[in-house]
């Protein structure tokens, strides 16, 4: 029997102070994540259960129970608080997936300021952009990646502190520069954790749109509600699992449940932060004996890349419940587990915006492969035809996938940009920017997206970003960044350049632009192709039309191209 049980009979009853009641939390009162998942559990008699697991890059391990993370916790937030943050101050989060940024995650919160987590591959300027936007007061960050913080820092007036959590010699620092190596820090038992309320702003992450820069999706303490039943009932965790989530914290899904769904329930969560070879996570699975795993289909078709044959060196009895999030799942991948784990993949759809899993394959209900699944309860959900804005009731018909707002952890804005998330909303429906079908049994079918976003392995890049990086190289007089059909990360960028007067298209000036671009962007948003060209292709008022570029690589109908500029 799963946690959830009847889907059905949760439908007829849901109300989300189902999970208000068991958090203990009732409206208007104090509420606080990083109390949630560390005090709280504590209090409940977990001190002594192991809340992480940690194994990095050449074996280092580390192993902390919850009364570990609710003093670490305690000592970073109070050394926030002693060097002058407050609440509502931006804090970025800039580490690999070390320790140290899961304690600093609580810690910030627990000041009442707001976290900005950004993933560590991002390159200076990307770090530069999200930063300036935020208007971030502090960044704590490692040795390995103060020179991308150095570059930038000077051209960020808001940025008072960059906190390094590794060794440095005095002589060492520049300005600005503090060095707090929590574990060295005098533990502190008690603090006063700072009183936020259901919307007092949490986690701000930054996600990729079309046009313009990322977007900063805030979100409020109150999306603890909607998080703890999500886990619970979806990811079916319970009191003696071993839980692996593989998403870094840079992203929604390792926040909301790398950090936050575990630990608000008082689960052990494993982090394996060296990379990825099917040898190791099979060998992780094993050694850690991990029940229930949360993965991307990306990295599912890698696994399955790998072949069957390995997966038999291992036992991976312990397994229990699996789910997937990010891309699309393809039926095959469910098929896949079936066999090889005894299990399938369970596909959850959801969004940094959503905060938490909308629609999803239940554990205890048919799972139809290649299917997202039935909406959350509580959460109501349609496809609206794409000129009305309606709901479509007929099944298998293509409509946008569409939310009624209102449940816990929907995003509250965009980081200073209204304007951008008011756009988001039509007749009363929050459109998530997806297109999806409904069948007559109720359950979601992706078809893709509704913008020119290519989703990449699970990372979401905003065609604009990868073209103003190729701009800035003097050769480059424009640019067009599409998908290509790939294999692994189902689509990766593809670049169209044509060249200023004077430059020759040629191997080396492709490397250049490269390594230029290298610098700024992070790995997963580099072109995996570059295609010079004459010209672009463009309508007649000088709009590139992407869309024929797109059709191209994928082998698709061009379409309507009457808008089409020929001379
Ligand atoms: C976009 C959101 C929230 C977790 C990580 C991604 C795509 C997400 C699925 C799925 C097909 C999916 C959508 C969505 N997506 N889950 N199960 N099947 N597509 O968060 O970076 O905000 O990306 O990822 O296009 O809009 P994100």
């Amino acid at each position: 029997m799963s946690n959830m049980g009847s889907y059905d009979e949760r439908l007829k009853n849901f109300t989300w102070s189902i999970a208000a009641e068991e958090l203990g939390y009732k409206d208007g009162e104090v509420v606080n994540i990083g109390w949630y998942c560390s005090d709280r559990i504590c209090d409940l008699g977990k001190a002594e259960k192991t809340a992480l697991y940690y194994e990095g890059f050449g074996g280092a391990q580390r192993s902390y129970t919850f009364n570990d993370i609710r003093l670490i916790s305690n000592t970073i937030g109070t050394f926030l608080r002693n060097i002058g943050l407050v609440n509502e101050d931006r804090v970025c989060l800039f580490m690999d997936r070390i320790p140290e940024l899961y304690f600093s995650f609580l810690g910030v919160l627990k000041i009442g300021a707001i976290v900005q987590p950004l993933f560590s591959a991002f390159g200076d300027e990307s770090l530069f952009i999200r930063l300036e936007n935020a208007q971030t007061r502090a960044i704590i960050t490692q040795k390995k990646h103060l020179s991308k913080v150095r570059k930038i820092k000077d051209r960020l007036p808001y940025l008072e502190f960059i906190i390094i959590v590794d060794q440095l010699k005095e002589t060492e620092l520049e300005g600005k520069e503090i060095v707090f190596r929590f574990e060295n820090a005098e533990p502190v038992d008690k603090m006063a954790i700072y009183p936020t309320k259901a919307e007092s702003p949490s986690v701000l992450h930054y996600t990729s749109g079309t046009t313009g820069q990322p977007k900063g999706v805030k979100h409020v303490h109150l999306s603890l509600v909607s998080q703890y039943l999500t886990t619970k009932w979806v990811l079916d965790l319970r009191d003696d699992d071993i839980y692996w989530c593989t998403a870094d914290p840079g992203w929604v899904t390792g926040t909301s449940y790398g950090i936050i769904g575990p630990w608000c329930m008082g689960i052990t969560q494993c982090v394996l932060d060296s990379g990825f070879s099917a040898q190791s996570w099979y060998q992780f699975i094993e050694k850690n004996k991990i029940t229930v795993w949360y993965s991307a289909p990306t990295a599912i078709r890698s696994l399955m890349k790998a072949g069957d044959e390995i997966i038999r060196n291992f036992n991976l009895s312990s397994l229990r419940h699996l789910a997937s999030v990010g891309e699309p799942l393809n039926s095959e991948a469910v098929i896949w587990a079936e066999k090889n784990f005894g299990k399938p993949f369970h596909d959850t759809f959801w969004q940094t915006e959503t905060g938490s899993i909308m629609i999803t394959n239940f554990p205890g209900m048919k799972v139809k492969p290649g299917s997202m699944g039935k909406p959350f309860p509580g959460i109501i959900a349609a496809v609206l035809e794409q000129k009305t804005f309606e709901p479509i009731d007929e099944p298998g018909k293509i409509g946008l996938i569409a939310f009624r707002p209102g449940w816990p952890s929907m995003m509250r804005t965009y980081w200073n940009n209204q304007e951008k998330y008011n756009e988001k909303f039509v007749n009363g429906w929050y459109l998530t920017g997806d297109k999806a079908t409904i069948d007559n049994e109720g359950y979601f079918w992706f078809i893709g997206r509704d913008d020119d976003v290519i989703n990449t392995g699970g990372h979401l890049v905003s065609p604009f970003e990868v073209e103003s990086a190729l701009l800035e190289h003097a050769a480059v007089g424009e640019s067009a960044v599409v998908s290509k059909p790939d294999e692994i990360n189902m689509e990766v960028v593809k670049a169209f350049i044509s060249l200023k007067p004077g430059y020759v298209p040629n191997k080396e000036l492709e490397l250049e632009i490269m390594n230029f671009i290298r610098k700024k962007l992070s790995s997963f948003a580099m072109p995996q192709e570059v295609e010079f060209v004459e010209k672009l292709p463009k309508t007649r008022s000088g709009k590139i039309m992407r869309r024929v570029l797109h059709a191209q690589e994928w082998g698709e109908e061009i379409g309507d191209i009457s808008t089409l500029e020929n001379d």
